[in-house]
């Protein structure tokens, strides 16, 4: 009978702390202590959390163990979420993953002065390094000669995109943070490559989801989560050395990347109270970049050689075209754009149904909000649901089918669209956008420029299938 009091006793507590309040939003009815972890499928969430949509609407709630959270779908409720009321929906939750390693640091999980002064810092430095006089163009477009000779060197044969594109991809980050890139055999490159990949599948596991949950226990407890957590102590120490180096040399007349600019900023800011600028944000930042810049990028990349493969009249359609502006005696160029439309328009459509980032991160309300006809209490975790947004039928002409049509209009111009949102929107937006949209337009042009210099490699006659037919194929 003791057994008994105690179970009604836990039951009762959990009820009166876990009570959906009042005026917020409906939503599925959640199990004692665990809530609605398992009424969400976390082999396909995006997909899941867009059905939910259809039966409890645009807003609605789901408790995960102890806590609420709130779904937002569809591009007005998150126009006028992030946008609109964008200041009461700023920062980011706790998760307490990724809060034993970042200890609210950096800027993509920072909060308040922190976030806004990293946030500004690497708008500015990217800027800088992405547009302005030191320019990461040709630096990509290196990193682009790398790639077609390791191509080359394979002699037609079949090959596994994946690895040169994450290497490549991570070398532009490698260059603008370190100021120089890694050889892809780099034995220490490759355990950089091997962490990053192994910590992004263990962030999205539902082991992931089980330590945001239930911290207290998860973090006494083995299993995948603790790997996460030595990988991040390795990345650190990794960054540590790096900035050791650039400190022996570090010369303010002469910024050379990321780490350089900071040092710099460092010293500007000495002395002032509220200055957040340290050596560990420092790490943090890198980490941040290294993170969202690398995998995201990739991603996309190998997703354009997929529906290159699978599409190969319409990946003709954007050799034909490069070939007819650039042609083949010089390398393409983001001024280059304009004059690409169907090119543009296919790069944007690769991006809209591969969906890479389909849940975007979590934000938390700063302050209790009306949105929808619902009350959202301060400190609420926020789910920007881009799926919704990105695969709406009331947006798109065909949402599940490749149609670069949607990006074009009657004469063949690119045209923009307010619901293409894969790099979220608001305060939070995407801070490498600008930098991703640049690397996406080089990488993707220089491949299709380049085939008939890898059709030469290969000796054979030109196929221009076939090239995308392996990478694609490989890259599912
Ligand atoms: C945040 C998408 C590339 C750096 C985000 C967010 C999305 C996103 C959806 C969350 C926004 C939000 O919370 O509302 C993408 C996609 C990329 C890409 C689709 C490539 C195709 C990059 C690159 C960098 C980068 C190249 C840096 C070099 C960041 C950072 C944040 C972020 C630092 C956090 C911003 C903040 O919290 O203020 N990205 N990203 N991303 N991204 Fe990207």
């Amino acid at each position: 009978s003791l057994l008994l009091f105690l179970v009604v006793f836990i039951l009762t507590l959990d009820y009166i702390k876990n009570r959906r309040p009042v005026s917020f939003p409906p939503g599925p009815w959640a199990l004692p202590i665990v809530g609605n972890i398992f009424t969400v499928d976390h082999s396909r969430t995006h997909e899941s959390m867009t059905q939910l949509s259809e039966r409890y609407g645009d807003v609605y709630s789901l408790r995960m163990g102890q806590k609420w959270m709130v779904v937002l779908n569809r591009f007005e409720v998150l126009k006028e979420a992030l946008v609109t009321q964008g200041d009461g929906f700023a920062d980011r939750p706790d998760l307490p993953l990724v809060d034993d390693v970042a200890h609210g640091q950096g800027v993509a999980f920072s909060n308040g002065n922190v976030w806004k002064q990293h946030r500004r810092f690497a708008l500015s430095t990217l800027k800088y390094f992405g547009f302005g006089k030191k320019s990461l163009e040709p630096v990509i477009l290196g990193e682009f000669a790398h790639c077609a000779k390791y191509i080359c060197n394979n002699k037609g044969r079949p090959f596994n995109p994946h690895l040169i594109v994450n290497n490549a991809v991570s070398n532009i980050i490698c260059s603008l943070v370190f100021g120089h890139r890694f050889d892809y055999g780099d034995e220490k490159f490759m355990k950089l490559m091997k962490w990053f990949d192994k910590a992004l599948r263990i962030q999205g596991s539902l082991w992931a989801q089980l330590y945001n949950s239930f911290p207290l226990m998860m973090r006494c407890l083995p299993g995948p989560h603790q790997t996460f957590l030595q990988i991040l102590k390795d990345l650190k120490d990794f960054t540590r050395e790096e900035l050791k180096k650039h400190k022996q040399n570090w010369d303010p007349s002469d910024l050379r990347d990321y780490i350089d600019c900071y040092l710099n900023e460092i010293q500007t800011n000495e002395g002032k109270a509220d200055s957040s600028f340290d050596e560990e944000n420092l790490i943090m930042s890198v980490l941040d970049l290294f993170a969202a810049g690398s995998e995201t990028t990739a991603t996309t990349l190998r997703w354009a050689f997929l529906y290159m493969a699978k599409y190969p009249e319409i990946q003709a359609k954007v050799q034909a075209e490069i070939d007819c502006v650039i042609g083949q005696s010089k390398q393409p160029s983001t001024e280059d754009r304009p004059s690409l439309p169907y090119t543009d328009a296919v790069i944007h459509e690769v991006q809209r149904i591969s969906n890479i980032v389909p849940l975007s991160l979590p934000h938390v309300t700063t302050r209790d909000i009306q949105l929808g006809g619902y009350t959202i209490p301060k400190g609420v975790t926020i789910i920007p649901n881009l799926t919704s947004v990105l695969f709406d039928k009331n947006e798109w002409e065909t949402p599940y089918t490749f149609n670069p049509g949607h990006f074009l209009n009657e004469e063949g111009k690119f045209v923009k669209r307010a619901a293409f949102i894969p790099f979220s929107a608001g305060k939070r937006v995407c801070l490498g956008e600008n930098l991703a949209r640049m690397e996406l337009f080089l990488f993707f042009t220089s491949f299709n420029a380049a085939l008939h210099l890898l059709h030469a490699c290969r000796g054979e006659a030109c196929n221009r299938i076939s090239f995308w037919h392996y990478t694609g194929t490989a890259a599912i």
